[in-house]
């Protein structure tokens, strides 16, 4: 059985230039894995700390210096000999060596960054070391390919609230054959997007998830935009392509008054005028999935909301949940949502985030996969997500390498399968 020979952790970029950690282990038979933590902007409250050195000196506050160190003084001397799995139960061993070593709530003592980034690499030397591709590390028998939730035009912080309030406009090519027709779909209409923006003489940059940034009039603006570019390539909306929205309502929940802010519309809405207007864009554009649809501790509104329109549309938990098991065992028992956003930085080891998807699955609750707007080149969720048999991914537009390598990787990991691949398409949303 191999063991671990050293671990090692550095300080590296991640695509908005912030700082970020890697880890990178090595085992006795010279197996080598490196793993980088993303990181997110419209944060959940919830979510487990990412730790910052915030000294103003370097990357204005931001560096990880405190987090690498941590991986190298605490969690090193403790892993380095130990022998990796040889099962494919996940890094069970090591999270859990991590998480008594940390002794917090929310991984404040040594950061969910610096623990993921070894949990991540645990998983993918263990891989290696069992030849087995990452995907396959999770199960063997995983042959689903997920649908691709490309979000092509961004809004509210990743666009610096230059554009929409909702986050995000996402198309949804679930009507497509397979994975690597999918990503077509959404790359051709992501160019025809662009043609129609050029056109009509809007700004074609693009935000912090490659999608464009558009100073538009109202949160309604970008579906008939993106409905047009759907046409415009060719495709029928809704039975090729349909539209999922990221709200992301926390980012602009007033809490002095307990409002909804749409500086787009001049619009002050309550969570009730917040359900009706999903009620109107439902009926209206057939909407498949709102996220974040209300804030992340208007957990009375949300059952509300699921009471209301559950059964016409996926309703994501992201900020809400945090991929944290209590958080969904409270939304599952009270009936908050219909799905859950899985993000293994708001929790911070692989494994509890398995555990969140399990229980998720257990309970018919959709799951969807997501990168953040702060990422890096890794892909590790692209193969996370195959094989944990999640059937929805969201990572980006069709744009930015470090959001394209993970679509890359899916194309890789379908043609791997071979005939053995099915595509999730619509069963995904049932
Ligand atoms: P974040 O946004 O990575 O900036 O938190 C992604 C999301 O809200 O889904
Ligand atoms: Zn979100």
């Amino acid at each position: 059985m191999e063991k671990i020979k050293s671990v090692k952790a550095r300080e590296i970029l991640d695509s908005r230039g912030n700082p970020t950690v890697e880890v990178e282990i090595t085992l006795d038979s010279g197996i080598k894995a490196r793993s980088d933590v993303p990181s997110g902007v419209s944060t959940g409250t919830y979510e487990a700390l990412e730790l910052r050195d915030n000294d103003r000196q370097r990357y204005k506050g931001k560096g990880v210096l405190k987090a690498t160190a941590n991986v190298h003084n605490i969690i090193a001397p403790k892993i380095t000999g130990m022998e990796i799995n040889e099962n494919l139960d996940a890094p069970g061993k090591f999270d859990e060596m991590m998480l008594n070593l940390d002794g917090t709530e929310n991984k404040s003592k040594l950061g969910a960054n610096a623990i993921l980034g070894v949990s991540m690499a645990i998983a993918k030397v263990s891989a290696m070391s069992l030849n087995l591709p990452l995907y396959k590390y999770f199960n063997r028998d995983s042959k689903i390919l997920p649908v691709p939730m490309m979000n092509i035009l961004n809004g509210g912080t990743h666009a610096n609230w230059q554009s929409t309030d909702f986050q995000e406009f996402m198309i949804v090519p679930w009507g497509a054959k397979n994975f690597a027709e999918s990503l077509r779909y959404g790359a051709e209409i992501y160019h025809e997007l662009k043609g129609l923006l050029k056109a009509k003489n809007f700004s074609t940059s693009v935000g912090d998830e490659g999608g464009f940034v558009v100073n538009v009039k109202s949160n309604e603006e970008p579906i008939n935009l993106i409905i047009k570019a759907i046409e415009n390539a060719g495709y029928e909306y809704y039975k090729d392509v349909g539209i999922g929205l990221d709200v992301a309502a926390s980012g602009f929940y007033k809490d002095k008054d307990g409002k909804y802010e749409l500086t787009r519309e001049n619009l002050r809405l309550t969570s009730d005028e917040m359900i009706e207007k999903y009620e109107y864009l439902i009926k209206g554009y057939k909407i498949l999935s709102v996220e974040d649809g209300l804030a992340e501790d208007d957990w009375e509104g949300w059952q509300k909301m699921n009471k209301k329109i559950g059964n016409k549309v996926t309703l994501i938990g992201d900020d809400l949940f945090v991929t944290n098991i209590e958080r969904l065992e409270r939304g599952i028992k009270e009936k908050s949502a219909n799905a859950v956003l899985i993000k293994l930085n708001q929790i911070g080891t692989v494994s509890e985030t398995m555990s969140a998807v399990n229980l998720a699955h257990k309970t018919n609750w959709k799951t969807i996969i997501s990168h953040r707007s702060g990422e890096t080149a890794d892909t590790f969720i692209a193969d996370f997500c195959v094989g944990m048999n999640i059937k929805l991914i969201k990572t980006g537009a069709p744009c930015r390498s470090e959001r394209v390598e993970k679509y890359n990787q899916l194309i890789r990991i379908e043609e791997e399968l071979g005939n053995k691949r099915e595509f999730a398409g619509k069963e995904a949303f049932k």
